[in-house]
């Protein structure tokens, strides 16, 4: 009888160990970098390389749905793993932790063999900021053939958070390449795209048209010739952070963090925020956004851990962003409370 309670005991144990293995944001809202993500209805969250936007109270995560499919881009000499576009997925939720399915916000276009958003091509790391003169839902996002030699940015729009966005058009900002890609949107109302250009050597800066759709005439060259991609870019007490990575495709490198008293720079570049065991590898990962958390002065770093076999089963690290004065460092953690 002892034995059969302790063999019970010992059962339920291992179960709730399981359970909390693959459950990183619990109700208690504890998140676990790294590990798997299911969301409310207990699916793995398929939003990679993606961005969050906080409107009325709710957080979207808007994010790549990578398809279940990974193969080798045919013809392509470096590692271009991918897998069909499977247009913009959204989440959203309250705390951060706990996250509901809201559906794939941008669909890809199976019909238009020639639409930038078919499936056989690349739609990445999009973010989506709000227009309070519009109001409107504005997304931009990296779009691309199969071999990246296309280059370009993609924009839609949408009268809500989580309805069906439309796509509209695609193009080099200023006639110049574009690649990884982030927006940030200043307290002045003015947006910006940040975009790997120039053959992903130097990261380019753009205003954007009041209606969040275009980019103006309005650009600087930030980081020339350091080969910088997947810019997240946040402000805190009127200074302006971008952490970028290296680029090695899919393959893990240093992080680097810059600050600058204007938006579009001149950028001082500062070194690795990453502290910890493969910091030097940014703990086997590569950033895509900053989430400012509403009301407070803390702010989450998103990093994706790519896994360029299976991309869609690439894991999410989110980890808090530690400030001493204007210094920021982000140090590894197991688990955290947000
Ligand atoms: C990375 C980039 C990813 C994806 C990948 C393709 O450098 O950050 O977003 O484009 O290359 O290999």
């Amino acid at each position: 009888m002892k034995s059969m309670k302790y063999s019970v005991i010992k059962q339920l144990g291992m179960w709730l160990f399981a359970l909390a293995s693959v459950l990183p944001a619990l109700a208690t809202g504890v998140i676990v970098p790294g590990a798997e993500w299911l969301d409310n209805d207990g699916m793995f969250i398929n939003a990679h390389g993606g961005g969050v936007l906080y409107h009325e109270g709710v957080y979207y995560w808007y994010g790549e749905a990578k398809g279940d499919y990974t193969y080798r881009s045919p013809g392509v000499g470096w590692d271009c793993y991918r897998t069909d576009a499977g247009g913009v997925a959204c989440y959203s939720s309250r705390d951060l932790c706990n996250w509901k399915y809201e559906g794939i916000v941008l669909e890809p276009d199976t019909l238009h063999t020639f639409s930038d958003i078919h499936p056989t091509m690349v739609i990445e790391r999009p973010k989506v900021i709000y227009n309070a003169t519009t109001h409107q839902f504005v997304m931009w996002m990296h779009i691309d053939n199969h071999n990246y030699e296309k280059a370009v940015a993609g924009v839609a729009v949408c009268d809500t958070p989580n309805g069906k966005f439309r796509f509209i058009e695609s193009g080099r900002p200023n006639g110049q390449m574009s690649r990884d890609m982030t927006l940030f949107k200043d307290d002045d109302q003015k947006a910006y795209l940040f975009y790997s250009s120039e053959n992903n050597t130097t990261i380019h800066i753009a205003m954007l048209s009041d209606d969040y759709r275009h980019v103006t005439s309005n650009y600087t060259r930030q980081f020339i010739g350091e080969s910088r991609e997947a810019p997240a870019v946040f402000k805190r007490g009127g200074k302006y952070y971008i952490i970028t990575s290296g680029c090695t495709g899919w393959d893990p490198n240093e992080a680097e963090w810059a600050v600058a008293d204007n938006v579009m720079g001149p950028y001082t570049t500062m070194g690795n925020p990453c502290q910890g065991l493969h910091a030097d590898k940014t703990f086997y990962s590569q950033s895509t956004f900053v989430i400012p958390i509403e009301g407070t002065d803390k702010y989450i770093m998103m990093f994706d851990r790519w896994n360029k076999k299976d991309l869609i089963t690439s894991r999410y690290v989110w980890l808090p962003i530690h400030f001493d004065g204007d210094t920021m460092t982000i140090p590894w953690l197991d688990s955290w409370a947000l």
